[in-house]
């Protein structure tokens, strides 16, 4: 889909913080929006690729998500599974600042 979806507002997400978008929602999977320490937003497909964990409930580090179950890492910005044990990259979806919206583009 092309059309952008208001999961929320900018101030509900504060810096280190995600949002989960449920199935519901997206239309799709699970998307979780995170605030990196960079300021930007990012969102990357809820569900680890390694197992049944939900990367909302894991660690922003940097430009990073770490896995709350096993502890692999993936990059925000790409999807890319940086650490073991996750060895298949994620989806990344695009998210724009519109004011005070956060407007998410499930791809
Ligand atoms: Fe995420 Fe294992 S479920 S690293």
């Amino acid at each position: 889909s092309v059309d952008p979806i208001r999961v929320g507002s900018v101030s509900e997400v504060p810096e280190g913080e995600a949002l989960l978008v449920p199935a519901a929602t997206t239309g799709t999977v699970p998307i979780t929006v995170f605030h990196a320490e960079d300021g930007e937003f990012y969102a990357l497909d809820d569900r680890c690729t390694h197992g049944a964990a939900s990367l909302a409930e894991g660690w922003i580090e940097d430009d990073q998500i770490e896995c709350p179950l096993h502890g692999a890492a993936f990059c925000l910005r790409t999807g890319a599974a940086l650490t073991l044990p996750a060895t298949v990259d994620t989806r990344t979806h695009r998210v724009e600042v519109d004011g005070e919206d956060l407007l998410l583009y499930p791809g």
